[in-house]
Order: structure tokens, then C-alpha cells, then sequence
């Protein structure tokens, strides 16, 4: 990113970078060595940039806050006891979660709101993005999990 870009990128978040809540998100691992606050930095970068290589135009305060907490679900899930039922394990419940999160502690819009629900789509079926900011916060997710689950 170039300095200018980081700029605007800053701007966009300047609510949510500094905030405790979001901060709080450094104490969870998302994929390997790599927590919450970090993969969901390295997604909002990643979105970012998508949209300026795709021109795809996107609404940045949408994209990029429904990135920031795309995973804002705010517990340690590897601790979860392993459910027996496959649909409530943590790939199919967190983005409720997250969602329901955001909406309670920063009162997120409806566009945002669907960033996060669908984030994880195909896995959940019935939460397919629409929007264009959506869709590319659900790319970038899978492509900084996969980074950082090889790096580990
Ligand atoms: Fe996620
Ligand atoms: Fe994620």
C-alpha cells in the first residue's frame, strides 16, 4: 500500500483502530500464530486493495468496517467444546455472532451487517453475498486464511 492509501485506509477506520473493543480482538487467535485483530486488519487491507485493482467501486466505509469486524465474535473458539452437531460449530455460527456483536456495541448498518453474515458463504448457504463489498470481503477472508494458515 502506498503511503497515501495507508492514509486513507486509516481515515476510513479512525473510529474503530483505537477503540478498546477492537483492540480486545488481539487477545483471540484466529490461524496459527495469527490473532483475530491481525487477520481482520490483513482483510480489511486485502478488500481494500481488491477494490482498487477490480475498480470495483466499492463503498469503503462498508467495505472496510465490515471487514475490521468480519470476525468479531469475541471468544477463544479453539476452547469450544467440539459440538456434535456440525452446524454449530465455529464456521457456522461465528458471523451471527460477529454480526450480532457489531450491531450491539457500534450499532453497524444493514450493508455492513451483511459483510459480516456472509463472510464465511458457501459454508453458510443461505448467506450469500450480494452486495459487491460483500463479495469481496468474503474473497479477501478466504485468501488471508489461507496465507496465514500456511505461514504458521
Ligand atoms: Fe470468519
Ligand atoms: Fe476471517
Amino acid at each position: 500500500m502506498t503511503e497515501k492509501e495507508v492514509g486513507e485506509f486509516n481515515e476510513v477506520l479512525k473510529d474503530y483502530l483505537d477503540d478498546p473493543r477492537v483492540r480486545k480482538m488481539k487477545d483471540y487467535v484466529a490461524h496459527g500464530s495469527v490473532n483475530v485483530l491481525s487477520h481482520s486488519l490483513n482483510v480489511a487491507r486485502t478488500a481494500y486493495m481488491l477494490n482498487k485493482r477490480l475498480k470495483a467501486n466499492c463503498d469503503l466505509k462498508t467495505l472496510l468496517t465490515g471487514a475490521l469486524l468480519h470476525d468479531f465474535y469475541q471468544y477463544d473458539w479453539h476452547n469450544a467444546r467440539l459440538s456434535m452437531n456440525v452446524f454449530k460449530m465455529h464456521g457456522f455460527t461465528h458471523p451471527k455472532a460477529a454480526c450480532e456483536n457489531a450491531v450491539k456495541e457500534f450499532g453497524v448498518d444493514e450493508r455492513v451487517q451483511e459483510v459480516i453474515r456472509c463472510h464465511m458463504w458457501p459454508l453458510t448457504l443461505r448467506s450469500m453475498p450480494r452486495h459487491k463489498e460483500a463479495i469481496l470481503v468474503c474473497i479477501a477472508d478466504k485468501l488471508c486464511a489461507t496465507k496465514e494458515t500456511v505461514r504458521r
